[in-house]
């Protein structure tokens, strides 16, 4: 139907340019302050390495397979797949898979925002120097306070939420290349100085062990669920964002080397996080499994400690800011640009969505307040949204678009779009986008079904 629609968005300015905007949605609160967290509540070791298996057996594969999609048809995910279905004839539910990922992109930009309103209160809080000297107590006190403060929360919410929606009423190429060119590089040097003081504190081989020690044991069926569910999350799969991205990239540009680039650099920073945050804990007495609040409480005592912290604390979570805001656009994107191709302004569909989202957002506040005792199967409306979200749609997302990439289209198509050089590396890929990525997600899912 909507062939025509192709290439409206405009393309990438240059061949790094995807890299940047794909890394920039990649890496954000999904690395930095939920791989942390959720390995903290899994018990470490064991979840982390089921978590990389997911990546290199169902994530990276899959976002091949999104990026590939986005490019063939230059739309929006949703037009992408409409016109996808009719070219292959596949069944017509595949079309769900933009809908659906639209869906999910709601609900996963209403708590985002929330949490990215922390990262911008804790800006403030640093830079004012409320927690030189710090210990872990009063940490935790402060990152207490913050949550008793739905008002607060919400002002906070509200000033993400506006930010993330006036980018993308301008365009995703315009403001996001510029930008991010220079911010992610500075994100990387940061966490190499975090790294680096990591290194000095007692706790750090404790928290290496925590994080890379196999213990089979501790894996519970949820933990592998959890597991796959943020291999998705954190790298943007399964909703369309990398679909969404894929058709702004170069035609030129070979996607198998593009893809791992993007896969090596996220799980390098979750990775790297995980051993700055899990040294602080282990250093001053955290408990790993605090949940949520575990990289707010953790990284205060650090930069209260340390030379310059104020300094490099202030800075911290700025970059955790825009790293946060990269990936909300990339979020708003599906919907925003579906909306376009329907013919509404840039402007008013990011007006709705984001507002929208904004609106849905309220529930996250208040479940860490005024409803954190309004519980559905034992989880608070954030929990609910985050489970439902992750751990269904998402991998539910990936399984369908690894099948129709791996069954619905032919190896020549594919290989045309592709260009990749390497026939090994492509006929690797084909038969992990085959037979291993919908098996694995498919088993999990059943096995995870008893969980809700
Ligand atoms: N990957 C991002 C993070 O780790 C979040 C994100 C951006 C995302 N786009 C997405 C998650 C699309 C799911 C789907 O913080």
């Amino acid at each position: 139907m909507s062939d025509q629609k192709r290439g409206m968005h405009g393309i990438w300015a240059g061949r790094w340019t995807f890299i940047l905007a794909a890394t920039g949605s990649a890496v954000g609160l999904g690395n930095l302050w939920k791989f942390p967290y959720i390995t903290g509540e899994n018990g470490g070791g064991a979840f982390v390495l089921v978590y990389l298996a997911c990546i290199l057996l169902a994530g990276i594969p899959v976002m091949l397979g999104e990026a590939l999609l986005g490019r063939k048809k230059r739309m929006s995910p949703i037009h992408t797949m409409e016109s996808m279905t009719d070219e292959t004839g596949a069944p017509k539910f595949f079309r769900g898979i933009g809908w659906m990922g639209a869906l999910s992109g709601f609900f996963i930009l209403s708590f985002y925002s929330v949490i990215a309103g922390w990262a911008l209160v804790y800006v403030g809080k640093i830079a004012s120097g409320a927690f030189v000297g710090i210990n872990a107590e009063g940490s935790g006190a402060a990152f207490g306070a913050m949550l008793a403060d739905p008002v607060g929360l919400t002002i906070w919410h509200t000033v993400f939420m506006f930010l993330t929606g006036a980018v993308i009423a301008r365009g995703v190429n315009k403001g996001l290349e510029a930008s991010l060119r220079i911010l992610m590089p500075v994100l990387f040097v940061l966490m190499l100085i975090l790294f680096g003081y990591s290194l000095t504190t007692p706790g750090f081989m404790q928290g290496f062990h925590f994080l890379f020690d196999f213990d089979a044991s501790k894996l519970t069926t949820e933990s592998i669920v959890v597991a796959l569910g943020h291999s998705f999350f954190t790298l943007s799969l399964g909703m369309g964002a990398i679909m969404a991205y894929g058709a702004y990239m170069p035609a030129k540009q070979s996607l198998g080397k593009t893809i791992m680039w993007v896969g090596v650099l996220d799980t390098a920073v979750a990775l790297v996080a995980g051993m700055i945050i899990f040294a602080i804990v282990f250093s001053n007495g955290l408990e790993p499994s605090a949940g949520p609040g575990l990289m707010f409480v953790s990284l205060p005592i650090a930069f209260g400690g340390m030379p310059g912290g104020i300094f490099f604390g202030t800075v911290f979570f700025i970059l955790v800011s825009i790293a946060a805001w990269s990936s909300a656009i990339s979020i708003a994107e599906p919907a925003v640009a579906w909306a376009v191709e329907k013919g509404f302004t840039r402007l008013t569909a990011s007006l709705a969505i984001c507002g929208f989202a904004w609106f849905l957002g309220l529930g996250t506040v208040l479940s860490f307040n005024e409803w954190a005792e309004y519980k559905l199967f034992g989880k608070t409306f954030f929990d609910t949204l985050d489970f439902l979200t992750s751990n269904i749609m998402l991998p539910l997302g990936g399984l369908l678009i690894a099948v129709f990439v791996g069954w619905f289209m032919s190896s020549d198509m594919i290989k045309n779009e592709m260009k990749m050089k390497n026939d090994t590396l492509f006929n690797v890929w084909r038969f992990v986008v085959r037979f291993i990525s919908p098996v694995a997600i498919a088993l999990i899912f059943i096995n995870g079904l008893g969980l809700f």
